[in-house]
């Protein structure tokens, strides 16, 4: 036989049982055989390189590692889903969806909803060509030389449709691949993952493909590109197996809502049984017609919904309790936990807020808790395994009579829920200072953390933020782990931060109930720190979004003798704050107040929440009549909801985009 045939015969043997072993879960070659048949069409395309194809099995981990990844525009909208928390929120949706096809029959496909990365992926004549990960829906990176090293993905489709054929799905890592991958970076000395989704994520946004081919990354395909020419989605995923792409062996095709909900418990009682992390699941309308007539608004389709799973309960063990002591001299009781993995990452501490808390909740050193953690909340202990308690018990934790820090007294107002350390100039509260006082929203010193305000208070360097200035570069070198190299960075961050904003220096003092948003309102109304330090009270108290008690507050804190003394040498050390410009008086932001949801992908919050305010809009964090528009990124959820009922104006991201233009 010819070598060129006998080249395509190996492809197609290779792929084949590539099919049965991913796809179909039925393999027919043992791995020793498919090793012999790889082996022999390497050594076929080594010998003969006019044989080699791209599609070739033998290609997966060709490319080289490139310096970034080019941006690809989808040619179809990739869109995200609405989340349904509860029961009633499914309800809403199924309600919704007849309501807008009348008395059609309905029928429902039901997929687990995997928490990996979408992407999507382009064949032409079947032959895999691009591949690309969502981004902002609009405009991805261009990862297909890290897609291919995915053994499931197949480079050839099967039977496949003619011309161009665009396919999703989502990129995931198993529990166990994970659990095994972190073991061995674990020994290696390599930092390790906090969940499958993030290291999913890392390993398909890495440069080098070959750092790829080493993580066990999976996918499942549930949804295509352009309008489907396929009668129903039920259709459509029995054919992207046939094609040759993997498909989750769990979805279904349900009659009634009843059968919806029925399979939801089913999936939630699986959930811990299956090899990969979910979140929920997705329902969707299984005819292609009905979804074309439910359609969109704005970039989350009608026809579908992710309802999700409840938050996360495991149990754990309280291995220690300790006080931390804040820059206002709160101090915060944390219990230390035995780490374990809850809604998505690993926990090993969770505070108990105050000595009420903690009393209302009795945590006890060597306690069995539960801890939960709902979506990216802070996680926190819901209550105690009394049960778990030895018969002689444990005693209760007391918090302590003087300060863990600096051992002054410690105070708490019979108002109050916070105990406070007496001492100004305890070394803990100093560090908090000083790290507020750095801060990425305050002064924006980067390099200098926790560590080195810590050592910087212990060498007594610095008493008051002013005194950052004034450490010389031998001081900053004595001190242990400052090499050349950081403190000549650092030293250049400081010098930075002198030209900053009246707002950000504002923030940076530390006023307690000041916070970003009260300290722009102060150095808009002031314009100058003098001007501030020369107000009155009841001109403090008529700045908007500032009330009598914290107006009380800044005042006080403002005739502070010392604190103006700190104000005045931080002038004298060059500090320079800049007024604010004033809020623009016209265009779609003035005066209005936004409230931002979701992920943008080509702004940071801070980033949008800067832009907003620059055109005079104000950023709220909760949706109510007063909202004068919602700015809903990616898998925004209850407050795109809260708006759509309220009748409040919402704008996706590129309308977003628009209005700061
Ligand atoms: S369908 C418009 N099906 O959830 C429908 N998405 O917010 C497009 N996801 O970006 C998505 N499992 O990353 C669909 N079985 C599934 C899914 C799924 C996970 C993710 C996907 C998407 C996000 C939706």
């Amino acid at each position: 036989m010819d070598h060129a045939r006998r080249a395509e015969e190996l492809r197609t043997q290779l792929r084949e049982a590539s099919h049965r072993y991913y796809v179909l879960d039925a393999p027919t070659l043992s791995d020793a055989e498919y090793d012999r048949l790889f082996r022999e069409l390497e050594q076929l395309e080594k010998d003969h390189p006019d044989l080699l194809t791209p599609d070739s099995p033998t290609q997966r981990v060709g490319a080289a590692p490139s310096e970034k990844f080019a941006r690809v525009t989808h040619r179809h909208q990739m869109m995200s889903l609405a989340n349904a928390m509860s029961s009633e929120d499914l309800d809403e949706f199924v309600e919704r969806v007849h309501r807008l096809l009348g008395d059609e029959k309905v029928r429902w496909v039901m997929e687990p909803k995997l928490d990996g990365l979408a992407v999507t992926l382009t064949y032409e004549e079947g032959r895999f060509v691009q591949g690309a990960t969502r981004g902002d829906g609009l405009v991805g990176e261009d990862v297909t030389q890290n897609l291919k090293t995915i053994k499931m993905i197949p480079l050839q489709l099967s039977h496949a449709p003619a011309g161009r054929f665009e396919v999703r799905g989502e990129v995931f890592i198993n529990k166990r691949d994970f659990v095994r991958m972190n073991e061995e970076r674990e020994k290696a000395g390599e930092p390790t993952f906090v969940n499958p989704r993030n290291s999913a994520a890392g390993a398909l946004r890495q440069l080098d493909p070959r750092i790829t081919a080493q993580r066990p990354l999976s996918i499942y395909f549930y949804e295509v590109g352009e309008a489907a020419p396929f009668a129903t989605h039920w259709e459509k995923l029995q054919k992207l197996k046939n094609y040759g792409l993997r498909t989750n062996p769990e979805n279904e095709l349900l009659e009634s809502v009843e059968a919806v909900r029925d399979k939801y418990r089913r999936l939630l009682e699986k959930r811990h049984d299956l090899p990969y992390e979910i979140d929920g699941t997705v329902v969707k309308v299984d005819s292609e017609d009905q979804r074309r007539r439910l359609g969109a608004v704005s970039r989350t389709p009608r026809w579908a919904i992710a309802w999700k799973f409840p938050a996360e309960e495991e149990a754990t063990t309280v291995e220690n309790i300790f006080v931390s002591v804040g820059r206002t001299g709160a101090l915060t009781p944390v219990a230390e936990l035995k780490p374990v993995y809850v809604g998505g990452v690993t926990v090993g501490r969770a505070t108990l807020h105050n000595e009420d808390e903690l009393r209302r909740k009795d945590v006890r050193v060597g306690d069995r808790v539960f801890l939960r953690r709902a979506g990216d909340v802070i996680p926190e202990i819901v209550r105690v395994i009394v049960e778990d308690r030895p018969p002689e018990g444990r005693p209760p934790f007391e918090m302590p009579k003087t300060c863990p820090v600096c051992g002054a007294p410690v105070h708490r107002e019979p108002d109050e829920a916070v105990t406070r350390c007496t001492n100004l100039s305890c070394p803990a509260q100093l560090v908090g200072r000083l790290r507020h006082f750095a801060g990425r929203l305050a002064m924006d010193i980067t390099g200098l953390g926790e560590e080195t305000c810590i050592r910087l208070v212990q060498g007594g360097l610095v008493k008051t933020p002013a005194d950052l200035y004034s450490v010389t570069r031998e001081q900053w070198l004595s001190l242990e782990r400052m090499g050349e190299k950081s403190v000549d960075n650092l030293l250049a961050a400081l010098h930075a931060s002198k030209k900053t904003s009246l707002r950000r220096f504002t923030y940076a003092l530390g006023i307690r109930m000041v916070g970003e948003a009260t300290a722009l309102a102060l150095a808009r109304r002031f314009g100058s720190i003098q001007a501030m330090l020369d107000a009155t009270l009841d001109d403090i108290q008529a700045v908007r979004d500032v009330g009598p008690i914290v107006g009380e507050q800044i005042f006080t804190f403002l005739q502070n003798p010392e604190n103006r003394t700190a104000i005045g040498r931080l002038l004298a050390a060059g500090v320079a704050p800049e007024p604010e410009a004033a809020p623009a008086a016209a265009g779609a932001f003035a005066g209005k107040t936004v409230v931002l949801t979701g992920t943008l992908s080509r702004y940071t919050r801070d980033q949008a929440k800067a832009e907003i305010e620059r055109r005079g809009g104000r950023v709220a964090g909760t949706v109510s009549r007063k909202t004068d528009f919602v700015v809903a990124g990616g898998d925004a959820g209850t407050k795109l909801k809260k708006a759509q009922e309220l009748g409040v104006r919402v704008v996706d991201e590129n309308g977003f985009a628009d209005l700061l233009k």
